[in-house]
Parts: C-alpha cells; structure tokens; sequence
C-alpha cells in the first residue's frame, strides 16, 4: 500500500519538513532507536499537538533532540559527569535529564512543569539532517498512538497517523536499534537510571565512575507518590470553580469569565484546548508566583486534550502527604 504521507529523505524534503516544523506541524523522522514524532519543542502549542495526536491521556515530559553537546549547551546546564557520559554517548542511543537553564526557550510542556529537560543527540543521519535544516530543537516521543507500540519504520507510523495528523514521515529505513533510548539522571555520588536502554549501567558505570541505580517505572508513573518530583503549585488548586472567591487566584478557560476583580489568567480565550495545554504549566506558575493561598480553575472539557490536562490540575489538586511530613 502507497501512503502519501510517507517521504524519502531527500534535499528537497528536508526542506519540506522543516518549513512544517517552523508552522507549529508534526513531522515524524527515524532516530538509531525508533521513529520520533516531531515538533518544534519552543512552540507550545506545537508541543501540545504531540500529546493531543497521540491521544495520550496524560501530560508526560518529552524528549529533546538538538544535532549536538554545543547546542545542549543553551538549553541545559552540565554537570561535569553528565558532560563526561554526553562526550562518551553522544550521538547516540542515550538521553540525559539535566536542569532547564535560566530563560530556557523550551516549551515548559516538554518538560510538564518540571525544572528539568530530557534532551539527546540523534545518531540517525536523517535525524541529524533534519536538526541541521531547521536550525532548532525538536521535541520527538516514539511515533505511536498512546499505549501501541513504538514504530521502527516509517510504514508503522504511517499506519498509525493520517496524513492530516502527520503531513510528513520522513523514510528512513527500518531503526537500528529498535529500542528506546536509555534515560539516565546523575544525582549526586549515583546515576540514575530512568529507562533502561542499549546502553548498558556497566557502560555508564565505567565512564561516569559512579553507581547506577535503576529507579523503576519512571517511563509510566502510577502512583501518585512516583510524581513526587512533577511540579506542584505552593497554592491549593479549586477546582471546576465558577468564579473566584476574595483571596483568590483565578485560572480560567473560554471567553465567559466572571469578573470578580482577581488576579487572573486565561489558558486560552478562544477556548481551545490546544492552546490551554501549552499555556498550562506556565500560568500555573505565573499565579502561584503571585503567593496566593488557592487558584480557582474554570471547568476545562473532558474531551481530546482536555483529559490530560484534567488529569494534571487533578494531581496538583490533590493532597500532598510528603509535604505535611516535613
Ligand atoms: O529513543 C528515544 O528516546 C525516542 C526517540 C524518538 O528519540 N524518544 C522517546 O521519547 O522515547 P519519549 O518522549 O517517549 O520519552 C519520554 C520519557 C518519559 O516518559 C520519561 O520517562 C522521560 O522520558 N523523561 C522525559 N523528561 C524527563 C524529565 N524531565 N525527568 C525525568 N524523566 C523524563
Ligand atoms: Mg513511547
């Protein structure tokens, strides 16, 4: 079968993908591991879209692919293991979680809320001709829908995404690797390992010269108490609030807002849920700012994007007993 949306990697269609890229649309590319679905990880609402198409019911923080360490270099800060394990494995199969720097241009969605970034040097030379061209990070989960499995060539994509959904799946042949890349986070005197991948913890061991300490079911967060390390507001979240109370903060969705006076900001005006996602984690951050006790959220659908976003007001909604240990 012929699919229209699948293109070989030539000049003319590296140009192609990359101008989609630049208009905030998804491009699917192959890496060593498996084929990414891309956005422009500065665009938020780029981002968004990621999550709205692969029908993921959750906001999990994504992974970063910039063409080299130089360029990781504007995005993250370095320590020096990271740097030493990024020289070693770098391009190739292996990811690092580093903290976001100051006025980070990556969309805060890529990283749902946390102050930390996923981010990885492709081996791929469709990948790594791709970044070249739009001279810019991309944001890339596996290219599946939520809960199928991770395609390895650019006929698994297309079977899984319209060409409305994804206008461009770039062919590079079957993956190499076939397999996520591994995720590894130092900490301290011990390097975490987050996703287990080929490249192996005696490997990691040798060049980092610290411990690795495989943390389970850091891909698939289950228990609340596994979110621990995800942004949490300092204010208390009300949530599906019809209009804000004196004292509070309110956070809202949609043209009808009440005017009650407050300190508020709007996920988005228009009502699209697009835009309400990549807007999220920042306003959140903006009114907690302001030190208000509680944030008063309007209502958001429960439908496409809206789960998701739900699904992450109701985590930082809900009660925090780590923080009433301390
Ligand atoms: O091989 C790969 O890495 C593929 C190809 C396309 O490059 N990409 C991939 O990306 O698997 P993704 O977005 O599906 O991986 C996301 C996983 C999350 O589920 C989480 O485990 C971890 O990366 N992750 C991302 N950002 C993180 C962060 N700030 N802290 C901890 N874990 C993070
Ligand atoms: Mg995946």
């Amino acid at each position: 079968m012929e699919y229209r949306n699948i293109f070989n990697a030539s000049s003319v269609n590296y140009t192609l993908a990359a101008k989609y890229l630049r208009q905030g649309k998804l491009v699917s590319f192959p890496t060593e591991t498996v084929y990414g679905l891309g956005a422009d990880a500065c665009n938020g609402q780029a981002v968004a879209a990621i999550f709205a198409t692969k029908e993921r019911p959750q906001f999990n923080p994504l992974i970063v692919h910039v063409p080299d360490l130089e360029t990781a270099d504007n995005y993250v800060n370095f320590d020096e293991t990271s740097r030493r394990l990024a020289e070693k494995f770098w391009p190739g199969p292996f990811t690092l979680v580093l903290p976001r720097k100051e006025n980070c241009r990556l969309s805060p969605l890529v990283s749902a809320g946390l102050e930390t970034v996923a981010i990885r040097v492709p081996r791929h030379p469709v990948a790594q001709v791709l970044l070249a061209v739009f001279e810019g990070p991309i944001a890339a989960p596996s290219a599946n829908k939520s809960g199928r499995i991770s395609p390895t060539t650019a006929e698994h994509v297309a079977r899984e995404f319209t060409s409305e959904e994804v206008p461009l799946i770039l062919d590079g042949g079957p993956c190499e690797e076939g397999l996520e890349s591994t995720i590894v986070q130092v900490s301290g005197q011990e390097v975490l390992l987050l996703r287990p991948g080929t490249i192996t913890p005696r490997e990691i061991e040798l060049v980092s010269g610290l411990a690795v300490r495989h943390v389970e079911n850091a891909d698939n967060p289950v228990a609340p108490g596994q979110l621990r390390s995800h942004y949490a507001p300092n204010a208390r979240l009300r949530l599906n609030a019809a209009h804000a109370e004196p004292g509070e903060a309110l956070l809202a969705f949609g043209r009808a807002v009440p005017d009650d006076g407050v300190v508020m900001r709007n996920l988005s005006p228009d009502g699209s849920l697009t835009e309400a996602a990549a807007n999220l984690f920042s306003l959140l951050r903006e009114l907690d700012d302001t030190g208000v006790a509680t944030i008063a959220v309007m209502p958001i659908p429960r439908q496409g994007l809206g789960l998701a976003i739900n699904d992450r007001l109701q985590r930082a909604a809900a009660p925090r007993p780590e923080s009433d240990e301390k």
